[in-house]
């Protein structure tokens, strides 16, 4: 009897009705995940769920497919939604709360937000090729407070606030100029983000730099990270649900607990897919020749956190030693067994290790 069901998760129950697939894995990589035709979606699109074990209660993840010429059906929603194109170019046309339209067009490397409850529909530009986006959302937190369908994709509410400025939907932006690892970008699309400038951030390690992403003045967190060639980003942690989408270059990734003896270990490149797990320990490595970069949405922004684990990582803890209160493990205090293992990776490759990392090693 349904009304004698308890421990009832709506936003599974809902994914359940849908009928794509439902991966779950720690890590994926997102180009090669199996899709099926998606009613809700319309005619010529797929899409699959791809939850990772560290996505938290509060978020989830999908992925959205368009056949050549293919378009969605208008799309209307009570939650929030943050798109990274994996590959293809469209566009996604917008309808602003006063009857104005939106259009922004999208290419692999492109990141936007879609405003709350916003009527939007995508479209595959090519009549050849196909388009796949990856897309992070806070649907979960949303479906399982109101467990109703209805209010949540059915709701005439419109919040002509979260819009911004008509430019924030051309790729422009406002910077909002703080201190390093606060510097933000407000917009709601980011045409390039290989291209996109960003800001050194040295207390995250050697050659690092980022810029924070403020979309559509959403719950939704993005922010962009760069780790320099022979250089990694230092460890740490946090809560989960960080979706990281590499999107230049390729390395590794290690995850572990405080006191275990053993590394997980993700090889990354453009394309996969992994989260962080809750208070998990993790650092990110890169092997390129060049610099790599990654993207990391999550629920909870640096302007509007929801969480106090976001509140806190975001104010002062991120880049504040572990034996100080915050979330870093410093160079001196690293583990000598992740040095040995960059040390020869980067050897294989026939790169060596950033003279001024190398520097780091040798005083602690
Ligand atoms: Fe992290």
């Amino acid at each position: 009897m349904e009304q004698d069901r308890y421990l009832i998760d709506s936003y599974l129950d809902w994914v359940a009705g849908e009928g794509i697939p439902v991966h779950e894995s720690f890590a994926f990589d997102m180009r090669n995940v199996e899709t099926a035709p998606w009613a809700r979606m319309g005619e010529g699109v797929s899409g699959a769920f791809t939850h990772l074990h560290g996505r938290g209660d509060f978020a989830n993840a999908y992925v959205l497919d368009l056949a050549p010429g293919a378009q969605t059906r208008p799309q209307r929603h009570l939650f929030e939604e943050v798109g990274y194109v994996l590959s293809g170019q469209g566009s996604t046309v917008l309808t602003h709360p006063d009857g104005r339209t939106h259009t922004f067009e999208w290419q692999a490397g492109s990141l936007f937000a879609l405003p709350l409850n916003a009527t939007y529909q995508h479209f595959n530009v090519s009549g050849q090729s196909p388009a796949r986006v990856g897309v992070v959302t806070n649907l979960p937190l949303v479906l399982n407070v109101f467990h109703n369908e209805g209010f949540v994709f059915d709701n005439d509410y419109v919040f002509p606030e979260r819009f911004g400025p008509d430019e924030f939907f051309r790729g422009e932006g406002r910077a909002l100029e703080l201190q390093p690892g606060r510097h933000q970008w407000v917009t709601n699309f980011v045409a390039d983000l290989p291209g996109f400038e960003l800001k050194a951030w040295d207390a995250r390690g050697i050659g690092s730099s980022n810029i924070k992403f403020v979309m559509a003045d959403g719950t939704m967190h993005c922010h962009m990270s760069e780790l320099a060639v022979g250089s990694y980003k230092k460890g740490h942690r946090h809560g989960p649900d960080f979706h990281i989408f590499p999107t230049t270059g390729e390395g590794y990734s290690l995850f572990w607990y405080e006191g275990d003896k053993e590394f997980t270990r993700v090889d990354w490149s453009q394309g996969s897919m992994y989260a962080p797990a809750d208070q998990q320990f993790h650092q990110h490595f890169n092997l390129s020749p060049q610099p790599s970069r990654y993207l990391a949405v999550a629920m909870g922004s640096i302007k509007y956190p929801v969480t106090t684990d976001k509140k806190t990582l975001f104010g002062n803890q991120v880049d504040r030693d572990v034996k100080r209160g915050g979330r870093q493990i410093e160079y001196r205090d690293e583990n000598p067994l992740i040095r040995e293992m960059f040390e020869s990776e980067l050897k294989a490759r026939g790169l060596e290790v950033d003279p001024r990392l190398k520097r780091q090693w040798a005083e602690s």
